[in-house]
């Protein structure tokens, strides 16, 4: 599993022990270079297991007409020609894939990162209910990334494994000091962290106004809590007012707006020094005022919501500057968590560094340390045209269309954790899979596309491939359970057959032999070579097998936190969970815009699916798993 768990040293990571202060230059690139290179998988073997993915999801005509055209894919030999060409790419890069994928997966989207494509983390509610709670907790948090931060710099973060083997740590070195750049058609990200000169200041918001807080001393030491504490109010004290203009509301828009916007505003001066500031600071901590009060029960869904897109224009969503990969959320009432821009880095660091951080603002302070004078953090100014004015004017509109679309619904599962599924010998994550797809089964009478993450992390650069969940295996199942008819020892019997069809996808899909990124590779490879798109691509079964109802993705994590992301398809279900050993934290998002699905409704189903599936097999004879 991809905790921050360093395996291989025997013990869990969670750094209330101070890190390593010696330095170990070389030692990430001496890691890296022994990392294999993510394989190409054998063309008969994808296009095979294509059409056995399709099975689940298309009708026995589709299929028919799709298994013809796979045919004259090969028989024509313009499969082998695309083969052949992906593997001449593989032979000359480090990884065949993260570039492609990084290019069409994130940058050349063109929806807002907002809510549909930036992950945000719950984080439980903290101790605190005032300003001085709120500054001394961000103050901790701030010390505790600066000290996981200290890991990065000097190489000495644990290697991870999954499955015995070690995985690649560059996503590490990708998620401080970076941000995300609009560009008119594809975007950028810059990376400071490498630079001659380092950053060495993170950005601070405070009622829509940005500040550059120096975070080190002139010697190199970082600022201890106490010290950003005094700084937090030093800006506190200068930002009672909420700005008119919130300028980090740009950030939420549709990328080919926000570029044009984006080349309209650092035409000024001062404004491109202020974004600049923004860009290359280590990170950002946004400091919120309250969120409006509910109720317990939908506590944790206001908090997925304001972390995804900040409430609102007349709420937090000023307060952000959403393509900064990593934002920090410290609400005045105690409600906390993050958001991130998810180009340079996959959730599982993302959380490893939260994991650190939690356990570090845990740690008393032991010495108080002695006031020194400190210069005013430096407040980020911008001139605001009338066309900046307008364009920010456009972007709470469509900001606020998206906010009222937006359908969460974070919950606990308490009943069971991971436990369960082990005491019985089935994988956690296949049995929670194979659960969200009766599920859905349930509520709407047939499967659809599944998308799970899967780590490629085993490969040097390797980000995800998809773990296809609705398998031929999974639908045999729900609809045997559904079938009134069928025994609970044949129901148990299908169930298992399901865990561990799924279980052995995960396998194949992290050593790098699932489908999607292959047939993905192929496509973008026509496209390079100037041909002529294959059928294959262009067929019903393809949109059917990428259009992704329920999108999900498991996050472990050591805090008893839960990310969040929106939906990939306007009918769709965005689905994470975080498996602790008694009890699964899950976050179910939709839009309201679709009249078909509902968040809550779907919490509700999966909620009493998991129940059964513990009755179902609690009533069938224990030798049988
Ligand atoms: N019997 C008993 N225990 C079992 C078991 C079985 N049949 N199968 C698995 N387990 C145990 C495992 O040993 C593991 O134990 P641990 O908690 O002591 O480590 C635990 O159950 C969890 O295993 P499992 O549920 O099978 O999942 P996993 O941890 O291997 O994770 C993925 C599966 C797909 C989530 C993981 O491989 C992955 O790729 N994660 C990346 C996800 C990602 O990048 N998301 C990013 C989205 S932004």
């Amino acid at each position: 599993m991809l905790a921050f768990i360093a395996k291989n040293m025997g013990k869990p990571v969670c750094c209330v022990k101070p890190v390593s202060l010696m330095k170990l230059p070389g030692r990430y690139l001496a890691h890296q270079k022994t990392l294999p290179h993510l394989p190409i998988p054998p063309l008969q073997q994808t296009l095979d297991k294509y059409m056995l993915a399709l099975k689940p999801l298309v009708s026995q005509e589709e299929w028919s007409h799709t298994n013809q055209l796979v045919e004259e894919f090969q028989t024509s030999g313009v499969g082998e020609r695309l083969q052949k060409g992906l593997e001449r790419r593989a032979k000359k890069t480090e990884n065949w894939l993260s570039d492609w994928w990084l290019q069409t997966a994130y940058l050349e989207y063109r929806l807002p990162v907002t809510v549909h494509s930036s992950p945000g983390v719950v984080l439980p509610k903290q101790d605190f209910e005032d300003r001085q709670g709120q500054l001394r907790f961000a103050a901790k948090l701030i010390e505790g990334v600066l000290d996981f931060k200290s890991m990065i710099d000097n190489e000495t973060l644990p290697v991870e494994n999954l499955g015995g083997k070690p995985l690649c740590m560059n996503q590490y070195y990708q998620i401080l000091s970076s941000c995300r750049i609009p560009g008119p058609k594809r975007d950028s990200v810059v990376n400071y962290s490498q630079a001659k000169k380092p950053p060495t200041h993170i950005t601070v918001v405070h009622n829509f106004q940005f500040f550059e807080l120096d975070v080190y001393h002139s010697d190199g030491t970082p600022l201890t809590a106490d010290h950003i504490f005094n700084q937090l109010e030093k800006i506190w004290g200068t930002s009672l007012q909420t700005n008119k203009e919130p300028i980090g509301i740009l950030t939420t828009n549709h990328r080919n707006s926000w570029a044009k916007a984006y080349n309209n505003l650092i035409r000024d001066k001062t404004n491109k020094e202020s974004v600049r500031s923004i860009q290359k600071s280590i990170f950002t901590v946004c400091l919120d005022a309250p969120m409006p009060r509910v109720s317990d029960d939908h506590y944790k869904s206001r908090v997925a919501a304001q972390m995804l897109h900040g409430g609102g224009s007349r709420l937090n969503s000023g307060n952000r500057w959403f393509d900064k990969t990593l934002q920090f959320i410290v609400a005045e009432d105690g409600s906390c968590g993050l958001v991130y821009e998810h180009a340079p880095a996959e959730g599982p660091p993302i959380v490893a560094l939260l994991d650190h951080v939690v356990e570090y603002t845990k740690k008393p302070d032991l010495v108080r340390s002695p006031m020194i004078p400190l210069p005013m953090p430096k407040k980020l100014r911008f001139n605001i045209t009338p066309e900046i004015k307008n364009d920010i004017e456009k972007a709470k509109q469509n900001l606020n269309i998206m906010v009222h679309d937006l359908d969460i619904k974070v919950f606990v599962f308490n009943a069971f954790g991971k436990n369960f599924p082990k005491s019985q010998k089935l994988s956690p994550d296949a049995f929670i899979q194979v659960a969200l797809q009766l599920a859905y089964y349930r509520m709407y009478g047939r499967a659809c596309s599944t998308y799970e993450s899967a780590s490629l992390r085993m490969f040097r650069l390797g980000r995800t491939d998809t773990i296809r969940s609705a398998s031929v295996h999974s639908l045999e199942f729900v609809q045997g359970m559904e079938d009134s008819g069928k025994k609970n020892q044949e129901k148990v019997d299908l169930l298992r057959k399901a865990v561990q069809a799924h279980r052995a996808y995960t396998d194949m899909a992290i050593t790098g032999k699932a489908i999607d990124r292959h047939l993905l590779g192929l496509k973008l490879q026509a496209i390079e070579d100037l041909v002529s798109i294959p059928e294959i691509f262009m067929d019903t079964s393809y949109a059917i097998a990428m259009h992704f109802n329920l999108s999900t993705s498991q996050v472990p994590a050591k805090t008893d936190c839960v990310m969040c992301f929106g939906p990939v398809v306007p009918d769709g279900y965005g689905i994470c969970y975080n498996p602790m050993e008694e009890h699964i934290n899950f976050a179910v998002s939709a839009f309201n815009s679709c009249a078909d699905t509902n968040a809550a409704r779907m919490a509700h189903y999966l909620e009493n699916t998991l129940l059964d599936l513990k009755q179902l097999i609690h009533h069938a004879p224990k030798s049988k798993l």
